[in-house]
């Protein structure tokens, strides 16, 4: 998708994140199924990953979220005019989820909607609302990626519940100041002839969840493992190659990338491909393992507070999910 140079730069003003507090091991996982902590840290960098309690819901664990991002932008919850929580496990079908955080932060003045994009769904968001805010239609946006994947995981099939875990990361965007960072490139791409190599079956129009099929597991997030690791390698290069291009950089200028945390071999392949030495990757999917549209907003949270970049410098996000889908965002911090 081709951009024009906004009217408006657009900068993160602040980023927040939340993960549940229980954790679940490799090895607890080995004792459910037939698995070890040798074959998920050798084939992902899984050790653990978190998991929400039964009554915390995807727009609790965004409202937390919500609240540390907003809170390191010195924003109030009123004062934000567009939220945007990308998803692939809303509280529920309808209402979106947006709206329940809206309800919980009391930011009563926001426009409030949900997007599907799988694992690429926050950085669809931030293109969407840096596009609505440098237009001049919205001053600032709260974006948050937030998953509680545990709820979609049939923790029978060893092929899929080693991989996913549940969390939530934000941030606030607004119209930058003299001297701020930018956003300074964003792309995003869809593949639909690929739906199939991963989905959730059930629980939509096409396969209703009913008393028949309720034993098979269709409510499930389901995956074909190999196919998707080679158009997760080629998609995430192409589409942070393509902003760093049109930042007018080159690999050696970016501080830090950030890309979907859902295999490390995946993300050793990306930084090979884009010639960035691994220390300027930034890697916690040993954590919290693969939590979809959260997993790269958790990253760029925990990123800005230890310090992996710094104001000036330059960073790339990229993502790669169902759909299939992809996208990446240079950013100038
Ligand atoms: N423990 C032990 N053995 C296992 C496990 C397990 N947990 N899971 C699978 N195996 C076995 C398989 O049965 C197979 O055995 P076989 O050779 O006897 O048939 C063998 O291990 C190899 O299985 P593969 O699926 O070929 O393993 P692979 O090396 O491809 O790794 C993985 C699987 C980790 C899923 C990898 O393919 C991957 O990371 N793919 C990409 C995932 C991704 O990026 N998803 C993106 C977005 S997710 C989203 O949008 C929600």
């Amino acid at each position: 998708m081709s951009e024009l140079t906004p009217a408006i730069e657009v900068c993160i003003a602040g980023t927040g994140s939340y993960l549940p507090e229980k954790i679940l091991t490799n090895a607890e996982l080995a004792a459910r199924v037939d698995t070890s902590d040798e074959w998920i840290v050798s084939r992902t960098g899984i050790k653990e990953r978190r998991i929400a309690a039964d009554d915390e819901f995807t727009s609790h664990m965004a409202t937390k979220a919500a609240q540390r991002a907003l809170e390191q932008a010195g924003l109030a919850a009123e004062d934000i005019e567009l939220i945007i929580v990308a998803t692939i496990t809303p509280d529920t079908l309808t209402p979106a989820t947006a709206c329940y955080v809206q309800k919980n932060l009391g930011a009563f003045r926001a426009v409030a909607f949900d997007i599907s994009a799988a694992c690429s769904g926050f950085l669809y968001a931030m293109k969407i609302s840096k596009r609505l805010i440098s237009d001049g239609a919205f001053k600032n946006a709260l974006i948050i990626g937030a998953e509680k994947l545990s709820a979609v995981t049939n923790w029978e099939d060893r092929a899929t519940c080693v991989l996913f875990g549940d969390g939530a990361g934000a941030a606030v965007l607004r119209a930058a100041k003299p001297g701020e960072g930018s956003i300074l490139a964003t792309e995003m791409g869809t593949d639909g002839n690929l739906t199939h190599l991963l989905n959730i079956p059930g629980g939509g129009s096409a396969c209703p969840i009913t008393s028949a099929n309720v034993g098979e597991h269709l409510f499930a997030l389901t995956m074909m493992g190999k196919e998707v690791f080679k158009h997760a390698v080629n998609r995430m290069k192409e589409a942070a190659e393509k902003v760093i291009e049109r930042a007018g950089l080159q690999p050696e200028d970016i501080a830090c990338v950030i890309p979907h945390q859902a295999n490390l071999r995946i993300i050793d392949a990306i930084a090979d491909r884009l010639a960035v030495p691994n220390e300027r990757v930034f890697v916690n999917l040993d954590k919290y393992g693969n939590t979809s549209a959260a997993a790269v907003a958790i990253a760029l949270d925990e990123a800005n507070r230890t310090g992996a970049f710094k104001r000036g410098e330059h960073i790339v996000l990229v993502v790669f999910g169902a759909g299939l889908t992809w996208a990446a965002a240079a950013i100038r911090w």
